[in-house]
């Protein structure tokens, strides 16, 4: 099995001035390379935690985290972030917002044994791939201002597709956004990853779309975190929204929705 991530036995602690609160208790997970993965469970039960330990932004207490073989030093452009806010620039266009890591980033060159920059021509290809690919193509120098809350979100899904990292991770990227411009983007994601097959692991606390979106669907129990089951979701892709009224989807769903129902319930013990 060629595994990107493998978390043993990981532990997050937070001490803060009311105490210590046990973030994550014991958490194993691997995940595979291509693989789409979604997490579900109460709030507070570490789900951002466990999502910012694998961005590099934050460090275990204890255990073993590792992406490639290798511990996480730091946050990397090879481990793409899109967060629930648009973290994108106001004073940049669209284009400009989806190039900017391009233009930073570091490219390994074996011929010349050093790295290079992107040339402005393949910088200029990608952010126009990547555009198009989220329908923003006509909104290419339009400002952030100037877009509605799913534009912005698909912006910030271009440009974490075009710095083209190994592992994508995706904090409730549509949580503040309308039904319908959620069910959008989870049919535009949907495509990208049919395309690209990168690796994501996808916070969301809307249960539909984690069985939607995932080949798994990890359930986490309320404090301290732990993972509570690991559902595979054996419904085939290209899915789409009809794929929601299939009776597989529906049982699915009860099953999982039973799950997380019962750790809220504890939670608010
Ligand atoms: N920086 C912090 N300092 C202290 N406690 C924190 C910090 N960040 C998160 N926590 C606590 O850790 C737990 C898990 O938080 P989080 O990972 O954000 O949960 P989730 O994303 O599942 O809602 C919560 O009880 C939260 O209050
Ligand atoms: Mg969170």
């Amino acid at each position: 099995m060629d595994n990107i991530v493998e978390i043993r036995n990981l532990t997050k602690i937070y001490t803060g001035r009311k105490g210590e609160t046990i973030a994550l208790n014991g958490v194993d997970l691997d995940i595979a390379r291509n693989e789409f993965v979604t997490i579900v469970g109460p709030s507070g039960c570490g789900k951002s935690t466990l999502l910012n330990i694998l961005s590099g932004l934050l460090e275990p207490t204890s255990g073993t985290v590792l992406c490639n073989g290798k511990p996480i030093e730091g946050t990397s452009a090879d481990r793409g972030v899109v967060f629930q806010q648009y973290a994108l620039f106001p004073w940049l266009t669209v284009r400009k917002n989806i190039e900017y890591g391009l233009r930073r980033k570091k490219i390994e060159d074996s011929s010349r044994k050093g790295w290079h920059r992107m040339s402005e021509e393949d910088i200029r290809a990608t952010s126009a791939k990547y555009m198009e690919m989220v329908q923003l193509q006509d909104f290419a120098e339009s400002y952030p201002k100037e877009l509605s809350g799913g534009m912005k979100q698909r912006v910030a899904l271009a440009r974490a597709y075009a710095a083209n990292p190994e592992l994508l991770l995706l904090d409730e990227p549509f949580g503040a956004l309308d039904a319908q411009t959620r069910t959008q983007l989870q049919q535009d994601l949907l495509e990208i990853w049919e395309k690209e097959k990168k690796t994501c692991l996808f916070i969301t606390h809307d249960i539909e779309e984690a069985i939607i979106l995932g080949q798994r669907v990890i359930i986490m129990s309320a404090r301290p975190g732990r993972i509570k089951e690991i559902v595979d979701i054996d419904i085939p892709y290209p899915r789409d929204q009809r794929t929601k009224m299939s009776e597989r989807f529906n049982e699915i769903k009860n099953r999982i929705w039973s799950q997380v129902y019962e750790e809220y319930l504890e939670d608010r013990k």
